[in-house]
Formats: C-alpha cells, sequence, structure tokens
C-alpha cells in the first residue's frame, strides 16, 4: 500500500509513523511540501500512486487567526480544496481531519454532538475547518473527513508548541523552581470536550481507513470533561499535590471565544462496530509514561 502522509512531523503525524508500517508511507512536510501550492500537489500525487492521502496539516493558531483569518483560510480550507482535487482526478482516498471547533454556537448543548447535528463555528478557526470540510464533501466520495477534539501526544502540536499536558506540567514546574511554597495553577472550568490522545486517534483511523465506509466520523476518547478536571487528572496520575483553582473562561480573556461546550459522540463508528476509543481518563498514564514523566 502507499500512503502519503501529509505532516508526518506533527503532533498526530509523529503517531500515524507508529501506527502504519513504515514501508507504506511517504512523509511530506512543510516547508518542502506545502499544501497551498497547488502546483507541487498535482505533480506529486499524479506520479506517487498513492492509494491513500492523509491530511493532518492545518493552520491551527486558534487566538491569531481572529486577526489573520486569510491565513487560517489558505491552509484549512484553499489547501484543502487543492489536496481533495487532486485525489479526485487521480481516484485516491483522502483522510482529512476536523474538529470539535466547528460547533458551540449553540449555548444551551449539555449532550455530545453526533455526526448528524449541524455545525456553529464561534471563531474564526472554526469557520476556516468548517470551510475545509465542505470542500472535502462537496468534491468527491473517497474521503474519511474526521472530527476530534483536545489532541495530546508525544510530539505535542507543532503549530501550538505544545500540548495541554505539557503547558500544566511546565507552569508548575516553573513554580517548583522558583520554589514558590504554594503551587498552584488556574485552569477555566467552563468549557467541556474530549481530551485525545493521538495514539489511540492514529490506531482508530487506521482501522477505519482499512474499510470502504467512507464519509464523516467523530473520533474522540470516551467521556468528557472540562479543561480543569482533565488537569486534576493529570496532577492526579503525577502524584502531585499542586493545587489546582478551576476559573471561568469570562476571567481569561483570550482573542478568539472558544465553546463552551464541543463533546463529540462517536456515533458513526460505534453503529458500524468500529470503536476502539477509551475512556480519556485511561489514556493519561500511558501518555505520562511515554513522556518519562511516571
Ligand atoms: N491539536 C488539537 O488539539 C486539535 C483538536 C482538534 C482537531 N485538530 C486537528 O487535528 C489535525 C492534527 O493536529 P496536530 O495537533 O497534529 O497539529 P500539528 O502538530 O500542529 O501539525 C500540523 C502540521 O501541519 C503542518 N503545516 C502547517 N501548514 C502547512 C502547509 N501549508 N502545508 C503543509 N503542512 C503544513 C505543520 O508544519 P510546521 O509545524 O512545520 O508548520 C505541522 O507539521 C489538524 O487538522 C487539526 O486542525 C487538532
Amino acid at each position: 500500500m502507499k500512503i502519503a502522509l501529509i505532516g508526518s512531523s506533527g503532533q498526530l503525524g509523529t503517531d500515524f509513523r507508529k501506527v502504519i508500517p513504515t514501508d507504506y508511507l511517504t512523509d511530506l512536510n512543510y516547508p518542502d511540501f506545502d499544501i497551498t501550492n497547488r502546483h507541487a500537489i498535482q505533480k506529486l500525487i499524479t506520479h506517487k500512486n498513492f492509494e491513500i492521502v492523509i491530511n493532518t496539516a492545518a493552520y491551527n493558531l486558534v487566538d491569531r487567526a481572529e486577526d489573520y483569518p486569510n491565513e487560517a483560510l489558505a491552509v484549512n480550507c484553499e489547501g484543502v480544496k487543492n489536496l481533495a482535487y487532486a485525489c479526485k482526478e487521480q481516484d485516491i482516498k483522502l483522510a482529512h481531519f476536523s474538529t470539535d471547533y466547528v460547533f458551540g454556537g449553540d449555548k444551551n448543548r449539555h449532550t455530545p454532538y453526533t455526526e448528524k447535528d449541524k455545525p456553529a463555528p464561534v471563531n474564526k478557526y472554526g469557520q476556516s475547518k468548517l470551510a475545509g470540510e465542505n470542500v472535502v464533501q462537496n468534491f468527491f466520495k473517497k474521503y474519511f473527513l474526521i472530527r476530534t477534539s483536545g489532541l495530546f501526544g508525544e510530539a505535542g502540536s507543532r503549530g501550538k508548541g505544545g500540548n495541554f499536558v505539557e503547558s500544566i506540567i511546565r507552569n508548575a514546574k516553573k513554580q517548583e523552581n522558583i520554589k514558590v511554597k504554594k503551587q498552584e495553577i488556574k485552569v477555566v472550568d467552563d468549557q467541556y470536550l474530549t481530551p485525545t490522545y493521538t495514539l489511540d486517534l492514529a490506531k482508530q483511523v487506521w482501522k477505519l481507513l482499512q474499510t470502504k465506509y467512507y464519509g464523516l466520523y467523530h473520533i474522540t476518547s470516551e467521556g468528557e470533561c472540562s479543561w480543569y478536571e482533565f488537569a486534576r487528572e493529570v496532577f492526579r496520575c503525577l502524584d502531585s499535590d499542586i493545587r489546582i483553582i478551576p476559573i471561568k473562561t469570562s476571567e481569561y480573556s483570550l482573542p478568539a471565544a472558544r465553546p463552551g461546550y464541543s463533546v463529540l459522540e462517536n456515533a458513526e463508528l460505534k453503529r458500524l462496530g468500529l470503536n476502539i476509543m477509551r475512556s480519556w481518563q485511561e489514556t493519561i498514564p500511558d501518555y505520562l509514561k511515554e513522556k518519562g514523566y511516571i
């Protein structure tokens, strides 16, 4: 099998490289391979006889996108259009990733979103990812469009310079180094999501890619929590007695609005009997071991 893995040195791309046999893979990374360059894409895809293109590349600077929406659209929509066009021309399967941030507009929502729910993003990043989804869905049929949420994996997000788990551990260590007497960190408690370990996501997607069940999928770990509850569980696994203080989003000013509730249900995977995702709590010790924290 010949598979093009775009963004192979990113957070999710790194874990795909652990799951998919190496001799299947062609690693493609920015800036040598830029999805906004239509000619480069067409040339590569036309000449290499790929069976699957996996696109993990994205512009994911959520706050910066508020001021520079065209940067986000260039990668998350125009770049995706280039890929979809080339895949359609060559009859290649495309696996593309989207986000829980296509939801959030429904302020009263407290139950997980399924693939049947109508997206309503609350920020420019979410809008750009939704535009990319529309391109994929309107262009052709042989796609796996995967919405996921709150990723954390060994490599950390390249775009974001790490992931949430690394940020809170870094924050705690900083306080340890400057010998703060009573260590504490503040974490928002009014944004609900499902933290998802990228190694589990890569295994699940690889299982799906070997089928012909094309379409839209929600793929996250099982369960839900706030960022505060996620942080509490990480420090519990680390056996740390750091104090974690819940705060409201309104106390923590950021340029982009965030959804208050963006939990996704793996409804399609479950319907097909393909869901192998574990609870988010189960995945944390595996991540912490992989990173050498425990
Ligand atoms: N991280 C999350 O919490 C989260 C949540 C929901 C959904 N997602 C989605 O999941 C997917 C994977 O995320 P991730 O955390 O693995 O992101 P990541 O680590 O930031 O990886 C994204 C990759 O895209 C590359 N890239 C950026 N612009 C490019 C371009 N024009 N052409 C080619 N490559 C380009 C980046 O390369 P450079 O670093 O060299 O620029 C990076 O390697 C993305 O679609 C993201 O939107 C992520």
